[in-house]
């Protein structure tokens, strides 16, 4: 049922946000201003110990300022109490003393035909369950005991047999006055497609799973062929009600287990996911043997931020598990993921927990691979980087993986894990081959590196002064300067002569045989000038030695220096963003307003973003001095 605006904010209007989200945490009393209806607490959605949840009752809006969890009255529901958009709604439409909507005719039509075809299959579900435990369901009844379906089992999950005749529910139906063309609809009754010929019943002689929605609702079943034949399993096909792209097994007692055990395990088959039933793993869902989809991971997500798909380790699981980090990357957000659990080859859950037990299992499941750990494994399974081409292919292939993400905070971090890795290996590549360090490199730099943090492991002791060192840059390298000479650099350096200095090294034009050049004015030198030229040529040198690349005394390229220069440029706006969130900050003092707080993440945002270019940048240098090291030893 759709709802419209209005009503929806007739209930937001009537319901202060922080009643509801009051029954569900406890404010700070010290931050809050219950009269002004601003409202902190310790974030729900994460775990934190001071407060940066906030629940504004005037906007009807709550905001995590730790985990940027946001919405409203309904999302809150849904995403804290794991309820469906209708079922928030008409909850506090009861609270609010609010009337439902009288549902369209068109929908109240589709509703009965829901109903009707829900009543086909009810019928259908108790006529299975009934043959299961009648004579000529003995065997089928030895069977599902046999593989561990006690009575209790059979009760929850609806199991029973279709008898092994032609048209014995059809019959049944029949004489229940059920329309033919209804029981067409629900699956169960299939017509022949050459017209003249009967009726007959999909599911004969099986054992019968009953497949029910989120609210308990049987949809279709699955029907297991007793022993060995094929095909093993028979299902329901898609219709009206089951949709199986949004449909999980066991979602309904799955989801309120996932609430209360913070866990949720996404296993393949229905036998797995009633053995982890059975053995007190109730937060289990399967996938009925189909690729998780984009609705189903939206619908785990609801249940469970990091759900833990369970497969078995042969190759159909591990290529089963590959598919989903594929469907689930572009769909990443902040908080939520998957993990991953992969079981010796050849045995599935319910073989897994018959063979070694419960404990073993939920062991299991603590060790779980996260699914940058997955994913990991998966690109560099089976890898051969032995060719400059194939370490880039490699390269780009983790790029656009990290592209894919469509969420930009979580697009970035992603790409800059996967890059440190990928250093990461290759550094340690270069040990394995260079065990004595790696040819023509800096001394101890093979060793000294540590994956991200290499990069800035490299400060000298009493660097000079960032701004000192792009001048002295600027100053030898004029032709690549210039190429930066519309950067606005002025209002980046801590003194007017400095930026001064640079305007003039930067913007050019200087005769590159000659640098210099670069050290006069337009007004001709005086004696005193030539003084203070030669210190700053002294002090050039001095700055250019503090840069770790010794590749700078010789023929840097082109693309080498156009990098120097970013990342310096890029340090010194770093700088004057980080200036600007202490001014901010310190101006504001304790008492941050909504929108204080609200530029100080975008600034701190910004500087994030910042950083991660500097390290890419380093990490650029880096690679680029090695490139060229390559080149000039090759050449001596
Ligand atoms: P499995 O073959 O792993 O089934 O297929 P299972 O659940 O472990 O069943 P048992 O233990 O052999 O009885 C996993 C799931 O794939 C679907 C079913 O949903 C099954 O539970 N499947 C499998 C089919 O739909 N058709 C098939 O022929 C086989
Ligand atoms: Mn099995």
């Amino acid at each position: 049922m759709r709802f419209t605006d209005g009503f929806l904010s007739v209930i937001r209007d009537r319901l202060p946000l922080s009643d509801i989200v009051g029954r569900r945490v406890s404010w700070d009393r010290r931050k809050s201003r219950p009269a002004k209806g601003d409202h902190w607490a310790c974030c729900p959605f994460h775990g934190e110990k001071t407060p940066s949840f906030h629940v504004d009752d005037r906007r009807g809006r709550y905001h995590c300022f730790g985990c940027g969890a946001s919405g409203d009255h309904f999302r809150f529901l849904m995403e804290h109490d794991g309820m469906s958009f209708p079922e928030a709604v008409e909850l506090l439409a009861g609270e609010a003393g609010v009337a439902m909507p009288a549902p369209d005719p068109e929908a109240e039509r589709r509703h009965k035909e829901q109903l009707k075809l829900h009543d086909i299959l009810e019928l259908a579900a108790s006529f299975y369950e009934r043959a299961l435990h009648s004579q000529e369901g003995q065997h089928a009844l030895a069977y599902a005991e046999g593989r561990g379906l006690d009575s209790m089992l059979r009760a929850t999950f609806r199991i029973g047999y279709a008898p092994d005749g032609r048209t014995r529910l059809f019959d049944f139906l029949c004489a229940r006055d059920v329309p033919l063309a209804d029981m067409v609809e629900t699956g169960l009754v299939i017509v022949p497609e050459e017209g003249g010929r009967a009726p007959y019943d999909r599911f004969r002689g099986r054992l019968m799973v009953a497949i029910e929605d989120q609210r308990g609702k049987v949809v279709g079943f699955g029907g297991r062929v007793l022993g060995d034949g094929e095909p093993k399993y028979l299902n329901s096909p898609e219709t009206e009600l089951f949709r199986k792209r949004e449909m999980l097994f066991n979602s309904q007692r799955a989801r309120t287990a996932a609430h209360q055990a913070n866990r949720l395990v996404v296993v393949e088959g229905y036998m797995d996911a009633i053995a982890l039933h059975k053995a007190g793993v109730p937060e289990v869902t399967a996938s009925l043997g189909t690729a998780l989809g984009e609705d189903q991971i939206a619908l785990i997500w609801r249940f469970n931020d990091e759900p833990i798909i369970c497969f078995d380790g042969d190759e159909a699981g591990t290529r089963a598990a590959h598919k989903a980090i594929d469907r689930v990357l572009p769909l990443l957000k902040p908080g939520k993921s998957l993990r991953f659990l992969f079981l010796p080859a050849g045995l599935d859950p319910d073989d897994f927990i018959k063979e070694r037990g419960k404990e073993a299992f939920v062991t299991a499941l603590d060790g779980a691979q996260s699914l940058i750990d997955a994913l990991w494994e998966r690109e560099t399974s089976g890898l051969d980087l032995g060719t400059p081409e194939r370490i880039a292919a490699f390269q780009a292939s983790l790029g656009r993986l990290a592209a894919g993400i469509a969420d930009e905070a979580v697009r970035k971090l992603y790409d800059q894990a996967l890059k440190d890795r990928f250093y990461a290996l290759r550094r340690a590549l270069r040990q394995a081959q260079y065990p004595g360090g790696y040819p023509g490199g800096r001394p101890g730099a093979s060793r000294s590196g540590t994956g991200a943090l290499g990069a800035s492991s490299r400060v000298a002791p009493e660097p000079l002064s960032v701004e000192r060192q792009l001048l002295a840059l600027a100053r030898r390298f004029p032709s690549a300067a210039q190429r930066f000479g519309d950067r606005d650099i002025a209002s980046l350096v801590s003194t007017e002569d400095l930026a001064r200095q640079l305007e003039i090294a930067l913007e050019g034009p200087f005769d590159d045989r000659d640098p210099g050049s670069a050290y006069l004015d337009a007004s001709p030198a005086g004696d005193a000038d030539v003084a203070v030229l030669r210190q700053d040529k002294t002090d050039d040198a001095t700055a250019l030695d503090q840069l770790p690349f010794p590749i700078l005394k010789r023929e840097p390229s082109p693309r080498f220096l156009d990098t120097l220069f970013a990342c310096l440029l890029s340090k010194l706006e770093l700088k004057a963003v980080e200036a600007e969130a202490n001014e901010a900050q310190r101006a504001s003092g304790n008492d941050l307003d909504e929108a204080t707080m609200g530029r100080l993440l975008a600034i701190q945002d910004e500087a994030r973003t910042m950083r991660d270019q500097i390290n890419e940048l380093e990490r650029a240098l880096d690679e680029e001095a090695a490139l060229m090291r390559g080149a000039s030893s090759r050449a001596s």
